[in-house]
């Protein structure tokens, strides 16, 4: 059962040490919730404190574990922070049958908030920077899903219809998902992969595991800085949070009731919903569909149609195509339809027609012998064909 996550800043000062707990020894059963107010206790305290509230047996067995599923001890409880949530659970595997809620504190850092908004997206080269604050998300949900056995897929969808909400940016996907220390992570500026605190709470999976090599660098590895999402999120809108029902106060966020109820066929997955979004944004990714679609299924290029491209000439489509699906669905106030692009099905992308508009290629592959690295890639030739250049130009330009 999913676990639902709202944020909210510390603050500072504060002494007292107040602890969440919910009771889920009941399966299939509600999760009572209860805050015990645990400063100057110590773990025995607490336990004999957790006893008293919930009416636990003498000689009845049971774990009290963090969200992440660490199991409390001495030193873990003298770790906990005020606010922090507690499971008390018959043992440390017990599946959750019911949604609970977790607070999660953070001071975020002031290039978070200050900075965000304003970056400029080097690579849009002088062109509208959407679609490269868009990517900074695809590039986040294809890491999250880089361990995925079967499918991956990346959703993006631009809630546009007035009736539901107001204009909001959702990216799915069907990836690892986040722990709670993971989305208090999400909020640090610069938290590169490789200084990212692995702290005492912190599950196996938080520290950073580099995936599989793939050729062509086809790989996933493309989470660095720690900055990319928040500067996308905060370009696109004027906010970014995982939400759930009880948060949905007013009918400005009508669809989210929607995206909360698909949470129970999913196995793990992460939702970033952008709220507040520029309206310049929603003019153009309304008007502009086509552009910034094919902007995407270029930048993509290879992870969609794998390390030979999208060659429609040798129809090698299907030998080399990947596991990646990548659709986007721009949704406006009906009778209006739905637009529903899967990346894979554009065919006029700049490097599909590099592909197909090219005389010959040639692939290298040189291996550094020191190291054992190697560097691949492919030459195309377009000539000057009789009084013209091949060389493709952009249809859309
Ligand atoms: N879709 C997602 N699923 C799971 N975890 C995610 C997802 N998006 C972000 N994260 C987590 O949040 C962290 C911060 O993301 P962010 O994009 O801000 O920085 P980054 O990806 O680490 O670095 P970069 O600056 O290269 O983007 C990620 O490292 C990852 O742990
Ligand atoms: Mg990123």
């Amino acid at each position: 059962m999913a676990q639902r996550v709202s944020t909210s800043f510390l603050q500072r000062g504060e002494e007292h040490k107040r602890i969440c707990v919910y009771d889920c020894r009941v399966e299939n059963g509600k999760a009572t919730q209860k805050f015990l107010e645990s400063s100057g206790l110590d773990f025995n305290d607490f336990l004999k404190h957790l006893h008293k509230e919930f009416k636990i047996g003498s000689h009845e067995t049971f774990v009290v574990a963090t969200t992440d599923r660490t199991v409390l001890d001495f030193n873990k409880f003298e770790e906990l922070q005020d606010g922090s949530t507690l499971y008390l659970l018959q043992h440390k595997n017990q599946a959750l049958s019911v949604a609970t809620e977790e607070q999660i504190n953070y001071l975020p850092h002031y290039d978070t908030l200050i900075r965000s908004g304003m970056y400029e997206y080097y690579a849009s080269e002088g062109q509208n920077s959407l679609p490269y604050a868009l990517a900074e998300l695809i590039d986040n949900a294809l890491s999250a899903t880089a361990k995925n056995t079967g499918v991956r897929t990346i959703e993006i969808r631009m809630m546009f219809d007035e009736s539901l909400g107001k204009p909001a940016v959702i990216v799915l996907d069907n990836g690892c998902g986040m722990t709670s220390k993971q989305l208090n992570n999400w909020a640090v500026y610069r938290l590169s992969k490789f200084s990212r605190e692995n702290s005492k709470f912190a599950s196996q999976q938080e520290g950073y595991i580099r995936p599989d090599p793939v050729p062509r660098s086809l790989n996933s590895d493309i989470s660095y800085f720690g900055v990319g999402g928040k500067q996308a999120a905060f370009y696109i809108g004027d906010s970014a949070r995982p939400g759930d029902s009880k948060h949905i106060k007013n009918d400005d966020e009508h669809f989210l009731h929607a995206l909360i109820a698909e949470e129970s066929r999913k196995e793990s997955f992460t939702a970033v919903v952008i709220m507040g979004v520029q309206p310049e944004h929603v003019t153009f990714l309304k008007k502009d569909f086509e552009v910034w679609v094919r902007q995407l299924a270029h930048i993509y290029h290879y992870y969609i149609h794998g390390v030979n491209g999208n060659d429609t000439r040798k129809n090698s489509r299907n030998s080399s195509q990947t596991k990646i699906n990548i659709q986007i669905t721009l949704r406006e106030k009906p009778p209006k339809c739905p637009r529903v692009m899967d990346l894979r099905d554009v065919d006029n992308d700049m490097e599909t027609l590099y592909i197909n508009s090219a005389a010959d290629t040639f692939e290298f592959k040189a291996l550094t012998a020191q190291d054992g690295g190697t560097v691949e890639g492919v030459i195309r030739y377009h000539p000057f064909l009789y009084d013209r250049e091949t060389y493709p130009k952009d249809p859309l330009c």
